[in-house]
């Protein structure tokens, strides 16, 4: 039996990966995996039992036994819709730092390959192509500026009625991204085939566009 195709696409956060992967997504008909939510509800999961940062055995085992459900842009964390809670800067924080754990990865691999079904996947996080699907039919490796992500994720923020400052905005990026590039296990790295594009001057329509036509020539070589 042949697996169904998957378009992975990775990189740094506000590159506009997920909302890039859903366009492609709708474009293509296929059904998304945003990676980075199972590492969100994690931390949600863990914070709401009093589970330490730190305690990875602890942290592990609230991964082997989430309880979560996705329903269209829904999400359920033991039956109670958590769609925005885990958005907040505190949970994706936590979430970075116990994504560093082997076993919470370990964990959630799985849980992420069942996302691959008919007619195709397109999924979006740091691994994706190295680690998760590293037989994807196409992968692509998103990248943008620290100062264009910065802005990209203020701007989003003012929209929800949130004031962001530009400079903590910045140094928290350039956090998240240390972490996420210098960690021993699945770190945020390019697949050796990966096509690398830079959407520092592109619209989310320039981008979706060029990721199709990737999958065009990928699909008719
Ligand atoms: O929205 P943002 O890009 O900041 O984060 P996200 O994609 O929602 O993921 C939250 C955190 O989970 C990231 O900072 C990563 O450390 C981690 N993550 C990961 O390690 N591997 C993935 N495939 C996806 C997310
Ligand atoms: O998933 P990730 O953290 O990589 O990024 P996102 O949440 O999809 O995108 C972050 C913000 O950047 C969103 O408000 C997008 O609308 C915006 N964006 C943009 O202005 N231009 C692009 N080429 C891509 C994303």
């Amino acid at each position: 039996t042949s697996l169904a195709p998957v378009i992975t696409i990775d990189g740094p956060t506000a590159s506009g990966k997920g909302t890039v992967a859903h366009r492609v997504a709708k474009a293509l008909g296929w059904a998304v995996l945003d990676s980075g939510a199972l590492y969100r509800l994690t931390a949600l999961a863990a914070i709401n039992r009093g589970v330490d940062a730190a305690d990875e055995p602890a942290v592990a085992r609230v991964a082997e036994t989430l309880d979560v459900r996705f329903d269209g842009p829904h999400v359920y964390l033991e039956g109670a819709d958590v769609g925005h809670e885990i958005r907040r800067e505190a949970v994706g924080n936590f979430a970075s730092r116990v994504a560093a754990f082997p076993g919470v990865r370990q964990a959630l691999l799985e849980r992420q390959r069942a996302f691959r079904l008919p007619p195709g996947l397109v999924a979006d996080g740091r691994d994706m192509g190295t680690v998760v699907f590293p037989d994807a039919s196409l992968k692509v490796f998103l990248v943008a500026d620290v100062v264009a992500r910065a802005e990209r994720r203020r701007k989003q923020l003012i929209e929800k009625g949130i004031s962001a400052n530009l400079d903590d905005l910045l140094r928290d990026m350039r956090e998240r991204d240390a972490r996420d590039t210098q960690r021993a296990t699945a770190p945020l790295a390019p697949a050796a085939d990966a096509q690398v594009l830079d959407s520092s001057n592109l619209t989310i329509a320039q981008t979706v566009q060029a990721i199709l036509d990737f999958w065009q020539s990928a699909a008719n070589p």
